[in-house]
């Protein structure tokens, strides 16, 4: 079957809605008594967001033949990185591996949402989805014993679970916890031929990633970031973007070295603003001057300081007047993180790149995301070539995990420092 799985537009509603109605009178799937309407499930529908909680329909020679939908699994903070999931699939289209490739894309997409562990919420009696999530690796947990009543039927419930956001080789051994332990025997998706070829695992990831960022182009916050950049940062705005987008999913604090008049420092602020989570966003940068076309001043501190002010997140951000590698400035950092570990680390200041990953490396989150510019430079360039050079022994050594470089010269990726560990 050509099947291809995209964001759900609010077009592909009535086929929606479709789909989940037919499945109201079977007393299987859904808990809802009587069929539903488009205009009822709007605001529903507008609920999910591509970057947070997706929802995605499965296609097949233009028409929608299943979806998928995240949502939160309870509106507490501590349940961010849990989403409950739902699927559907036309009753024509059944037993053909659909509900199979909209799960394998849910828990093969969910580390780069942000979420951690998926949850299902299936009856006691819909035996097929029950084994659908079992061949994927949830388990049981919960059960929950008659508590829905169907046409005077006492029905159980039971929650079916699966964490998806630690390293592979950390899982119990045969289940799938991530993304490329899943089996892909069936699915005729890209990412699954590029596995059978050999790619790098994080491959899915890095095409994700770009996917992210196209979608952001879509949004209010590209033209907002776009004004940052052009008043107050060297980076280029997909930079921008995306230190937005980790700021915005990342578990944990944020770290930035070289901070300068405060572009990328705007961007995070402005992420943990959009998380709805209260972060500690941590900002290094010695001070002096700059000789620049756009950008030049001769006091960056106070540059800076009026930046944060002016766009209303100097409340969010602690900042620290020093360079990364001093004592007193790392005390200092160690201070404003507490116990928080960092699950972004901004990387902006000067070639030592290495070094200030070994000045902060055992407050990172193992996956904490990475932006580390000056990848890229004229071979004249001393800075990209130390940085380049300090990046790459990283990764050779398994302690980063490239997912692409942006703009003009910036690298991304994860930390993997804490396995690195262990493997090498
Ligand atoms: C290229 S600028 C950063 C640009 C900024 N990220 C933006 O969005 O435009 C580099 C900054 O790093 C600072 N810097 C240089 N060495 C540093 C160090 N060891 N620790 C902290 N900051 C440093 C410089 O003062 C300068 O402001």
């Amino acid at each position: 079957m050509n099947l291809i799985i995209r964001d759900a537009v609010a077009a592909d509603l009535p086929a929606i809605i479709e789909i989940y109605n037919a499945t109201v009178p079977t007393r299987m799937v859904t808990a809802e008594l009587e069929p539903t309407t488009v205009e009822a499930r709007l605001p529903w529908f507008r609920e999910h967001s591509p970057h947070e909680y997706p929802f995605w329909v499965a296609e097949s020679d233009g028409c929608v033949i299943g979806w998928l939908d995240f949502k939160k699994f309870l509106p507490r903070c501590a349940y961010r990185g849990t989403a409950e999931i739902s699927v559907y699939v036309d009753e024509q289209f059944r037993r053909h591996g659909v509900g199979q490739r909209l799960l394998k894309e849910a828990i093969a997409r969910a580390p780069s949402l942000g979420i951690t562990a998926l949850v299902g919420l299936i009856f006691g009696h819909n035996e097929p989805s029950l084994k659908l999530f079992d061949r994927l690796g949830f388990e049981r947990w919960g059960f929950f014993p008659a508590v829905a009543q169907l046409d005077g039927v006492k029905r159980d419930l039971v929650v079916v679970g699966l964490h998806c956001g630690k390293p592979c080789s950390h899982g119990p051994a045969g289940r799938p916890v991530c993304a490329e332990t899943v089996p892909h025997a069936d699915a005729p998706s890209a990412f699954a031929d590029v596995r059978r070829g050999g790619q790098p695992r994080s491959y899915n990831d890095c095409l994700s990633l770009m996917q992210t960022l196209m979608q952001y182009r879509q949004e209010p916050i590209h033209s907002a970031l776009q004004k940052i950049r052009d008043k107050y940062s060297m980076l280029h705005l997909d930079v921008l973007i995306l230190i937005y987008h980790f700021s915005k999913i990342c578990s944990g604090a944020i770290l930035e070295i070289g901070a300068f008049v405060g572009g990328a420092t705007i961007a995070a602020a402005f992420g943990v603003r959009d998380s709805g989570r209260p972060k500690k966003l941590v900002a290094i940068e010695p001070g002096g001057g700059v000789k620049h076309k756009r950008l030049g001043t001769r006091h960056i501190l106070r540059d800076l300081e009026r930046n944060l002010a002016r766009q209303r997140v100097s409340g969010m951000v602690t900042l620290i007047k020093g360079r990364s590698f001093d004592p007193k400035t790392i005390s200092a950092v160690r201070q404003a993180l507490g116990t928080d570990e960092v699950g972004l680390l901004i990387l902006d200041a000067d070639a030592g790149k290495r070094r200030d990953i070994e000045c902060y490396r055992d407050k990172l989150t193992e996956g904490c995301w990475m932006v580390i510019d000056d990848y890229c430079g004229a071979d004249a360039n001393v800075k990209s070539a130390q940085s380049r050079a300090d990046v790459d022994a990283l990764a050779a050594a398994g302690a980063l995990d490239p997912l692409g470089f942006y703009g003009w010269s910036t690298w991304v990726g994860r930390w993997r420092g804490r396995s690195a560990e262990v493997n090498h």
